[in-house]
């Protein structure tokens, strides 16, 4: 393993590369990567990098995210095959029929989508600035939200608005157990509940805090002497645990306790030996049809011009 680590740090000076990981990934790739973050900072850094390879250790959307932000790059997964359960909730085509159904509203989409969905969208949204970014709509704004149904209703509960969802979800989210939650914090009184806005209403009228993966872990870095039951996937611990040694941290448990289902299968089929091969072979790389990037980039753009004058 040490060998493999000093090969890719080799590999990414060599070819003047950017690895950027999400929370989800496996803790070796989070160790390794240049920066880790959620989906808004991953394509904040891959907006303003000057490398010539962008290795994105994340899902699909994110290395196409990327790749619509930086056409001119040579963006790279290290498994082209780690999709999203809740960007496929969403067929390009399917939502696109939907957007035209209601030509009188502005379209707000979450950036776990495809770039195909991305070009149908007025403005992209992360669960860092879904919030803002809705707010900053008149109050009778009709707009459409998609694809999360459960960060939708969330956003509609915070924000008093009535946005038309799409019917969504990310399986790995819906899976926390109401009950399970209840029993560990019987166990453990003090502890509060962090979560995550992709979850269901009932887990996040449980939570002490919702918010990213980038806002929890902001949270527990500023309170440490808490304890923690955390409903996202678990991956988010790593970064936790690092950051608050001393602190203990409770990952939410899935109904079904025989499955790892707290886990999203795709973000961890990345391997620290995948990211070698993708760096020396320069493959799997990300392409976006341009027409469809064409599109696609204005939501982004637009997206990260509103969270740069919000400080986000
Ligand atoms: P964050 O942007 O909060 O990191 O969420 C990404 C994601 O895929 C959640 O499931
Ligand atoms: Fe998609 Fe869910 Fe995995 Fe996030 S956790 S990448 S929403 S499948």
């Amino acid at each position: 393993m040490d060998n493999l680590i000093e090969a890719i740090k080799q590999l990414k000076k060599e070819k003047n590369a950017l690895i950027l990981g999400h929370y989800y990934q496996k803790g070796e790739i989070q160790d390794i990567a240049d920066y880790v973050g959620d989906s808004l900072a991953l394509a904040q850094w891959a907006a303003k990098t000057e490398a010539d390879i962008i290795v994105m250790c994340g899902v699909h959307f994110m290395g196409e995210t990327a790749k619509v932000l930086c056409p001119d790059k040579k963006v790279l997964v290290p498994d082209m095959t780690a999709g999203c359960s809740l960007a496929d909730s969403c067929p390009a085509d399917k939502f696109a029929q939907f957007v035209n159904e209601h030509p009188d509203h502005t379209v707000i989409s979450y950036v776990n989508t495809t770039a195909a969905v991305k070009a149908v969208t007025d403005v992209v949204v992360t669960s860092t600035n879904a919030r803002q970014i809705v707010e900053s709509f008149p109050k009778d704004e009709k707009i459409i939200f998609g694809p999360d149904r459960n960060l939708g209703n969330y956003i509609n509960s915070i924000t008093g608005r009535n946005m038309l969802l799409w019917d969504g979800a990310c399986h790995v989210h819906e899976q926390f157990s109401v009950e399970k939650i209840v029993e560990i914090k019987r166990e453990h009184p003090q502890a509060l509940v962090l979560a995550h806005p992709e979850c269901k209403g009932a887990v996040l009228k449980l939570a002490d805090v919702v918010g990213s993966t980038a806002a929890l872990l902001k949270y527990a870095v500023a309170h440490p002497e808490k304890e923690y039951i955390v409903a996202t996937e678990s991956g988010i611990l790593h970064e936790m645990q690092k950051k608050c040694p001393d602190t203990t941290f409770i990952p939410a448990p899935p109904h079904d306790s025989t499955c790892a289902c707290n886990e999203c299968s795709y973000m961890r089929l990345n391997t620290l030996q995948k990211l070698y091969d993708c760096l020396k072979n320069e493959t799997p790389e990300i392409t976006v049809d341009p027409e469809i990037a064409k599109k696609a980039v204005k939501p982004i753009q637009r997206m990260l011009e509103i969270s740069a004058k919000l400080g986000l």
